[in-house]
């Protein structure tokens, strides 16, 4: 039976354990470079012990920031910083990962901690929002443009080039953020995506830019290396985005070369009340592993030893993501180890500690 520390393999790359650091923004960067911040706060999750460690939402394209601090991938010159922190990741034996993203009608606002207003060009802001529908996030957005059809080729092969980007940093493993309410997850969603094009409307046209974006980079990302999509398998509202859409779409993907579905929830509109609890979310990473015979992650307030190995093991998921709680302890996964009575990974350097 797999557990937690149990190795993990997708086609070439290997996973000391089942543990990820999940996508967090940093609001550190300027330009979308990343820098000793990134660098160090990355390094340190490899060093604590995680199997694989995402960065933040790295923007293809400047407007599809969420905030003007987020990390970038939209020109060559933000390699060489990505290059570093991928490097050190792997030094200290986790695998690097990179979430491409792109925020859409929820692009330009200020960072959590200076208020998340949406922002103008005043304050640093862009106003020219793009989106599925000419629909607003919130009452304060600005309303964004209905992407026309060669907009939606220019998306794609933004994505596209920030996979080759990504590849030439070092990245082994992508993830396309599809979830959360941005772009892509505004294409999913019927309650946001009113097109009556090849891109709105049934489940199929839905679905189609992810779809294309996912066959694009698939082209040019090594077939030894593995491809993650993160989805927001509810919207948590009737006649939204719902679980059985995301099976239906998560087996489509994996036909397409999608290894792994990586299953949050949440975000496509404001206001919306979500049953918060531990592990609130896993029942998704669940069903879709089940129903479209694909691997999972699983996400959302997994924050005990006992309940990510319990996850593994009941086979509810493949690998777990942790957020908030890699925030606070870079460690979790080394004390998660002695916690569970496994085989000592803490790194040699730290011998002492337990002295
Ligand atoms: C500070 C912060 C930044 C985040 N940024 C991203 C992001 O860039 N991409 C993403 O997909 N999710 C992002 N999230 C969501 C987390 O990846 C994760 O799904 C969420 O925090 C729930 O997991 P947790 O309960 O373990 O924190 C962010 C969460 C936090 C707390």
């Amino acid at each position: 039976m797999a557990h937690l520390f149990e190795p993990f393999k997708m086609r070439d790359v290997s996973f000391r354990n089942r543990i990820a650091v999940s996508p967090m923004c940093q609001y550190s960067s300027t330009n979308g470079f990343a820098n000793d911040w990134h660098l160090v706060h990355l390094a340190s999750r490899a060093v604590g012990g995680a199997g694989l460690v995402l960065t933040e939402a790295a923007a293809v394209e400047p407007r599809g920031r969420i905030t003007p601090q987020d990390l970038g991938i939209w020109s060559d010159a933000h390699i060489e910083g990505l290059a570093k922190t991928v490097a050190l990741i792997h030094n200290f034996g986790a695998v690097a990962g990179i979430q491409l993203a792109h925020a859409g009608r929820k692009a330009s606002t200020a960072k959590p901690s200076k208020g998340g207003k949406v922002l103008d060009e005043s304050q640093d802001g862009w106003r020219s929002l793009i989106s599925s529908s000419a629909i607003a996030f919130s009452k304060e957005s600005p309303i964004p443009e209905a992407l026309s059809l060669e907009g939606i080729q220019q998306i794609i092969q933004a994505f596209v080039e920030a996979a080759k980007r990504s590849l030439q940093a070092g990245f082994k493993v992508i993830e396309i953020h599809a979830a959360h309410g941005y772009l892509l997850h505004q294409f999913l969603s019927p309650l946001v995506n009113h097109r009556q094009d090849d891109y709105g409307g049934s489940l199929e046209n839905r679905t189609r830019l992810l779809r294309e974006i996912v066959e694009g980079v698939r082209k040019v990302w090594p077939e030894t290396y593995p491809l993650l999509v993160r989805i927001s398998a509810t919207d948590w509202v009737d006649k939204g985005w719902d679980i059985e859409q995301s099976i239906d779409l998560s087996d489509k993907l994996k036909s397409l070369g999608v290894d792994m579905i990586d299953s949050s929830s949440g975000g496509i509109i404001p206001g919306i009340n979500v049953p918060i609890k531990p592990g609130y979310q896993t029942q998704f990473a669940e069903r879709i592993r089940r129903e479209a015979n694909i691997y999972t992650g699983a996400v959302g307030l997994i924050t005990s030893p006992e309940q990510a190995d319990q996850l593994i093991r009941t086979e509810a998921t493949d690998i777990v993501l942790l957020g908030r709680e890699l925030l606070r302890n870079p460690y979790w996964p080394h004390l998660a180890a002695k916690q569970l009575g496994h085989e000592k990974l803490w790194p040699v350097q730290y011998d002492r500690a337990w002295l």
